[in-house]
């Protein structure tokens, strides 16, 4: 209001007003700037309304809302839900909210839609050995599209954390060990789940997610602390986050870990400080389940609501399941432990957000939407090459693959092959198992009519002597086993972790009396983690990687392994000989003493080789590829310049075929010291048979430039270039960087 304009007069003018019982609040104009709604809607509410928007509570798993919801709807103080979808019970849940409410603030309803919402795509750690984020960004687009079907407005994905540590089952969740990588795939995912509005129908708002560190939990074990030195939390932890904000996200989730001593739910130097005020994030902040709570167990906050007063200071606008800010909020706020400016500001940004996603105009979900849009035949065409791409051939000795479709018998062995739940994955939403191929259906669709499939479920734990010598019985006299082996669903995932990176139960027992059959054997392995593989690698001549690649996982696996597609995937993520090296990482600091075999005083094992078993960014192909021409110029620049990379990749093999080619660089000397490597750049080509393609990259201050001590510089010196097919060996060259 004009300060000049007198209370007569305004009141003059409200009364002139000609429909003044029909004026439409300011909040509920379509046309309005979200910003000026949200102050306008913030302006009518109580303390207990304010409160009430910053609560998320969790529906049942079938998808209804629980009895309470609905009352906490009718009194405007149920801000989410998690876990309520379907039209059925998120209509009926939100009809209280709209229009029984006194304010008529709809209800934000979200999910995690991780690797797809009913179509499965692969788990997202095998969804990252495609190496190709428009793959990504197609996928999440397209459970997107199947998540706002069932009236769903925010996904709780991409999680973005960094894992260099297999024990911790949820590396299954992300994109690996690499920063760029990682980088490059948590933009594509928010683009896929946003598009470019959010707010637009088949569109949902993404969350970055665990903010931050999560991933370093110190012996893998989930939620436990970490402890990240400031150049790690920079370099590492922190750009696929950073990726995530200029991409557009709009939430984030805080972690479960206690940060250096702070728990990240409560961490206002990283949510309030470098999120908010370094990179301008402008959107909300959730909690993660009950992490508020957590607050007094981790032993950082005395009571709950002592608990309420530190998430909210700190910035976690919303609070996920616990009830802290709801219950004990206005009573902080009067007592002045929670300050007005700090619970209105929370609250603007939720409803801002809820502007924004267009629920406020679209609050409901037409019921005949779902069975238009889930698992269409486009989305299924789309789950089936994005389970083909994730596939990583590691080994193929005397080009054992591809099979001949024609062979007479194959013996399919393991309990995997025949599972369909084991093919979705850990996080599998309403991926439904029914739904999905198995590697026996696949197989037997790939080969000729006139070939013999057997089967038999072989060795998981508690598989008898019996259980054993039938698989093995089955596998004889086979052209070729095939043998599935590796993690059921839920040995990854959250709260999944584990101290033995081996196969599970008598599968390595198995494979060795396969093996002892003298019948060629290919091993499948279905995983959510690296696994120690190095027996199979010794023994077993083919193996393939094959994660959990969703509903179309079997007819994927199998016409990889016919032939019909050819591998092209890369690991995400270091395979380690053992347990024992963890954690083990292409982009190490090197040490004053490098590994070297000779010499006994250099960092290395006595008792096992220190280099993993499948280095980062390795995987095979059923064609063969060569480098050639690497060239860098110009050979010196200035901090601010930048340096083209180019060279040449060819398909010197028959077969048309994939190759994922990468740039790494290694800033040779510093004010820190830097990686032995760095991925800062890469490109998936499909190549015909002869065809060659010249590849040019471009790296400026963004690929060369990193955060030490006094900030984010690119340093003069020397900086190595390497171009290859993984993050070992590969052509090299160099420039300069002058002051
Ligand atoms: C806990 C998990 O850590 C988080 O990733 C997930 O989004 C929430 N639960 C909600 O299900």
């Amino acid at each position: 209001m004009n300060k000049y304009m007198s209370i007569a007069a305004l009141i003059f003018l409200l009364a002139a007003s000609p429909v003044r019982g029909a004026e439409v609040p300011l909040y509920k104009d379509a046309a309005a700037a979200p910003a000026a709604r949200a102050a306008d809607l913030l302006g009518r509410m109580t303390v207990e309304e304010k409160f009430g928007q910053l609560q998320q509570l969790d529906g049942l798993w079938e998808g209804n809302y629980r009895e309470e919801h609905l009352k906490l709807a009718r009194e405007g103080k149920l801000g989410s839900t998690l876990n309520v979808r379907t039209a059925p019970f998120a209509n009926t849940l939100q009809k209280e909210a709209v229009e029984n409410s006194r304010l008529g603030i709809p209800v934000l309803f979200a999910f995690d839609v991780i690797h797809g919402y009913r179509t499965i795509f692969p788990v997202p750690l095998g969804e990252s050995a495609q190496w190709d984020p428009l793959l990504a960004e197609a996928a999440a687009s397209a459970a997107a599209e199947e998540a706002y079907s069932v009236g769903l407005k925010w996904t709780f994905a991409p999680m973005v954390d960094i894992a260099r540590d297999p024990r911790w089952g949820r590396i299954v969740e992300g994109s690996g060990e690499d920063a760029y990588l990682g980088s490059r795939l948590a933009a594509a995912r928010v683009r896929g789940f946003q598009g470019s509005d959010y707010g637009a129908p088949g569109k949902v708002m993404a969350c970055a997610k665990h903010w931050v560190g999560y991933g370093a939990a110190e012996a893998g074990r989930d939620y436990n602390s970490t402890d990240i030195s400031e150049s790690a939390l920079r370099n590492i932890y922190f750009p696929p986050f950073k990726a995530a904000v200029e991409a557009g996200v709009p939430t984030f989730m805080t972690a479960f870990n206690d940060l250096n001593g702070v728990p990240s739910t409560a961490n206002k130097r990283n949510i309030a400080g470098v999120l908010r005020s370094e990179w301008g994030f402008k959107g909300f902040v959730v909690s993660d389940y009950t992490s508020v709570k957590e607050l007094i167990l981790h032993g950082l906050a005395a009571d709950g609501e002592d608990a309420a007063v530190k998430a909210l200071s700190a910035g976690v606008d919303m609070e996920m399941v616990s009830t802290l800010y709801r219950e004990t909020g206005p009573a902080a706020l009067a007592a002045g432990k929670i300050s007005q400016a700090d619970l209105d500001a929370s609250v603007l940004r939720v409803l801002e957000l809820k502007f924004r996603a267009g629920i406020f105009e679209n609050p409901y979900i037409d019921p005949a939407l779902e069975a238009k849009t889930l698992k269409t035949p486009e989305k299924l065409a789309l789950a089936l090459n994005a389970a083909l791409k994730s596939m990583v051939l590691l080994k193929n000795e005397g080009a054992l693959l591809p099979l001949d479709p024609k062979l007479k018998k194959v013996a399919v062995i393991g309990a995997l092959a025949d599972s369909r739940a084991d093919m979705l994955g850990s996080w599998s939403a309403d991926g439904k198992p029914a739904d999905a191929v198995t590697l026996l259906e696949g197989i037997k669709e790939a080969v000729s009519p006139v070939t013999w499939v057997s089967y038999s479920s072989g060795a998981f734990a508690g598989a008898t002597d019996k259980d054993l010598d039938k698989a093995v019985a089955a596998a004889a006299a086979a052209d070729v086993i095939i043998a599935a082996v590796g993690e059921t669903f839920d040995l990854s995932g959250e709260a999944a972790s584990r101290v033995s990176l081996a196969l599970p139960g008598r599968q390595l027992e198995l494979l060795e009396r396969l093996k002892k059959t003298g019948r060629p054997v290919v091993a499948v392995v279905f995983n959510g983690r690296p696994l120690e593989l190095g027996w199979l690698n010794d023994n077993i001549p083919a193996i393939l990687e094959a994660w959990q690649p969703g509903t179309q996982a079997g007819s994927a696996v199998a016409q990889t392994l016919f032939g019909k597609s050819n591998p092209g995937g890369k690991l995400p993520v270091t395979f380690p000989r053992s347990v024992g090296q963890v954690p083990i990482y292409y982009g190490h600091r090197n040490t004053g003493r490098p590994p070297d075999a000779k010499e006994k005083y250099t960092s290395k094992y006595i008792d096992s080789s220190f280099e993993p078993l499948y280095p980062f960014g390795y995987g095979l192909s059923y064609s063969s590829f060569a480098f050639s021409g690497l060239a860098v110029s110009p050979a010196s620049i200035k901090p601010d310049g930048k340096v083209q990379v180019s060279f040449e990749v060819k398909n010197i093999s028959r077969r048309s075929g994939d190759e994922v080619a990468q740039v790494y660089i290694k800033d040779e000397a510093g004010s820190e010291t830097r990686p032995v490597r760095e991925l800062k750049g890469f490109q998936r080509v499909t190549l015909a048979p002869g065809e060659a393609r010249v590849l040019t990259f471009e790296l400026g201050p963004a690929e060369l430039g990193w955060h030490y001590a006094g900030g984010f510089a690119v340093e003069p010196g020397r900086f190595k270039i390497y171009a290859g097919s993984s993050s070992v060996g590969g052509l090299e060259a160099s420039f300069e960087v002058k002051p």
